[in-house]
């Protein structure tokens, strides 16, 4: 089989998903797929004219242009199978305050938040009055925490907003939610399972899981499967799956979470192509679960194939 590797794209997570992408190639079986490599930023012409040789695409593109339902759209336009989640589900879910309303209307827990433009910034004192302080400001539309501020000053807040802006139309300012930091993938199309739970604890020196602290070998440490009560990992695994099905995703997604001191449990977004690093997530928690990396892609494909 013929297998596209879509990797690279324009967006900020280009390296991310450039690493990921050299880990796939060591991964997939190569006695059953042959992979073509294409990146969105230069090939799209030439992914259209090979499109009736390709049996399988493997959208491995994070953010803008690529988690967001418009490659989705184009492979469907070409009639190209691929892994995980549609134009709709993946539009939703890469636009934080849509799928909060979604979380929300499903009763699963979020924090309070705002959504700003540039000429909406003067309500931002409004904002911190509501919501106080610290708060989370972050680009609507992004991934990695670029763009994304702990404000714990109305300086800050204001710095922060500048920050966000430079990623996307539009910020969110969340009321920041202290304790422990989770993640939840799930694997499935309409029934999926939820997979081990992951704590995350970033290592000294990091004050949340930024960047640097997401992608540097050693600078976070991963419990997988988290050591947090079972009626805990039962709670968000299930808000997990719900979270998936809510989005409408398919294939697999990442659920990231915050467990508050009275062990309420807050979802903060899904990742419909969760990072595939060495480092990254999804695949440990896989591999916890039974799946190597190699069997992991393997599954992906034959659920983008149901
Ligand atoms: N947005 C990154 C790739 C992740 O969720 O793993
Ligand atoms: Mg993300």
């Amino acid at each position: 089989r013929c297998v596209a590797l879509l990797a690279g794209g324009r967006s900020g997570e280009r390296e991310v998903s450039l690493s990921g992408a050299k880990v796939f190639e060591e991964a997939l079986d190569s006695r059953r797929y042959s992979i073509r490599r294409y990146d969105p930023a230069t090939d799209l012409a030439r992914l259209a004219r090979d499109s009736g040789d390709i049996d399988f695409a493997f959208i491995l593109l994070h953010g803008q242009y690529g988690e967001d339902g418009s490659i989705q759209g184009l492979l469907d336009l070409l009639d190209i199978p691929y892994q995980g989640s549609g134009i709709l589900g993946s539009a939703v879910a890469m636009d934080k305050n849509l799928a909060k309303i979604l979380y929300r209307q499903a009763d699963l827990p979020v924090a309070p938040w705002h959504v700003l433009g540039r000429a909406e910034r003067p309500n931002c004192d409004a904002i911190i009055d509501e919501l106080g302080l610290p708060l989370v400001v972050k680009p609507v539309r992004d991934g990695s925490s670029l763009g994304l501020t702990i404000a714990r000053s109305r300086e800050q807040v204001l710095t922060g907003i500048e920050r966000g802006l430079q990623h996307d139309e539009r910020v969110m300012l969340e009321r920041y939610i202290a304790g422990r930091e989770i993640t939840v993938s799930v694997l499935g199309n309409q029934d999926p399972v939820a997979l081990p739970v992951i704590e995350i604890i970033p290592g000294d020196g990091y004050e949340f899981f930024d960047y640097n602290a997401k992608y540097l070998p050693g600078a976070s440490r991963e419990i997988c499967p988290a050591e947090i009560a079972p009626e805990l990992t039962r709670k968000a695994q299930e808000q997990g799956v719900r979270a998936h099905q809510v989005l409408q995703l398919d294939g697999y997604s990442r659920s990231d979470m915050i467990i508050a001191a009275d062990n309420t449990i807050y979802l903060l977004e899904t990742n419909t192509i969760p990072g595939m690093t060495r480092t990254s997530l999804l695949p440990q928690a896989a591999r916890a679960h039974g799946l190597g990396y190699g069997q992991l892609l393997e599954r992906l494909i034959e659920l983008g194939l149901e």
